[in-house]
């Protein structure tokens, strides 16, 4: 009986290690420890009959049989332990942003700023600044705006004070163009000089996807005595082509600006084509803004002898050009605090 047992159990051993061995799923794996090692599997019904054995064999097969249930419980442990899916190394950080701090970053257009500051320092130009908060007399006034101008009216521009009737309110400032009589007048600017005023400007428009009520521009203002409007194209062409980082040349058409004269809008190559695009509306060019010769107006507000000195002024929209540099569909994007689109520019 004894030899009898103790076959018994060699068999079960076997079988059960070679079973186990060909388990290669979590479920196979269950099944078999239910078999061998469940309560009413192959071992524990084994060992509860020891006690219907002889006395005189008890011992052994009940000691044989306790060594392979703990021989099999191991070889189960090492088995599932193999089988465990794949979870990576778990002392890795989370990876899933909400419980990771991200990193901050410039948002584009601080991007585009600085960029557009430093290619125009590279010029020779300074960098100047001014309120977003502007006296009435800057914005307009200074600029040759009269009273009546149209822009004037409370569905253009944001009135910060109540509108003066003599204009000596103060406004969210409509163009950075404010920037130039204000900066030549605070910093006593004598003619050679050239400055550039990046920021902020105000319009009370309706947004859409090529309008916001707040966007951001950049003006430059040179003036010497014999600064021409071929200087001027050399600063546009310069400052486009290398914020684009290709080659692209300038087209202007007559416009009207009451600070300049004469005024242009300004064209740029598209950069998207040769010729004609969905982009450019298959015309091979883009709007960039308005430039023109500084009226002799301004000049005298600047108390620059307009019979001496002759200059220009530019204004473009830095919205526009980051939208052109990243294909982005709507200006309103910028302001949407989407962190989606916001953290393709980190
Ligand atoms: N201030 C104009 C605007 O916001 C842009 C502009 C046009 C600026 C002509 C200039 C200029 O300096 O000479 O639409």
């Amino acid at each position: 009986m004894t030899s009898r047992s103790s076959e018994d159990l060699d068999t079960l051993e076997h079988k059960a290690l070679a079973t186990l061995a060909a388990c290669t799923t979590p479920a196979a794996l269950e099944t078999w420890r239910i078999a061998y090692l469940g309560r009413k599997g192959a071992v524990p019904t084994l060992l509860r009959r020891v006690k219907e054995l002889p006395v005189a064999e008890r011992r052994t097969v009940g000691e044989r049989g306790n060594q392979l249930r703990r021989e099999l419980e191991e070889a189960y442990e090492k088995k599932k332990s193999q089988l465990q899916p794949d979870v990576g190394d778990v002392h890795l950080p989370p990876t899933h942003y909400s419980l990771q701090p991200q990193p901050g970053h410039l948002h584009p257009i601080t991007l585009a700023t600085r960029r557009l500051q430093a290619i125009m320092a590279a010029l020779g130009f300074r960098i100047v600044e001014g309120p977003e908060v502007e006296q009435e007399y800057f914005d307009f006034d200074a600029l040759n705006i009269s009273l009546e101008h149209p822009a004037r009216a409370e569905t253009d521009t944001f009135y910060v004070s109540p509108r003066h009737p003599h204009g000596q309110g103060l406004v969210l400032r409509t163009s950075t163009s404010a920037v130039q009589v204000r900066s030549v007048l605070a910093d006593n600017l004598i003619p050679p000089f050239k400055i550039t005023s990046p920021g902020r400007v105000f319009r009370n428009e309706k947004p859409d996807p090529t309008h916001e009520s707040s966007f951001h521009q950049i003006e430059a203002l040179m003036v010497g005595q014999r600064v021409t409007i071929a200087d001027y194209r050399a600063v546009t062409e310069t400052l486009f082509s290398t914020f684009f980082n290709r080659p692209v040349t300038i087209r202007l058409r007559p416009g009207y600006f009451p600070f300049v004269e004469p005024g242009f809008e300004v064209d740029m190559s598209c950069v998207f084509c040769q010729g004609g695009c969905r982009i450019c509306q298959q015309s091979g060019w883009l709007e960039m803004g308005g430039a023109g010769m500084v009226h002799p107006n301004v000049l005298q507000n600047m108390n620059i002898d307009a019979q001496k000195f002759q200059g220009f002024a530019f204004g473009y929209g830095i919205d526009r050009l980051v939208m052109l540099q990243h294909n982005i569909p709507d200006i309103r994007l910028f302001w949407s605090g989407d962190l989606r689109f916001l953290r393709q520019f980190s």
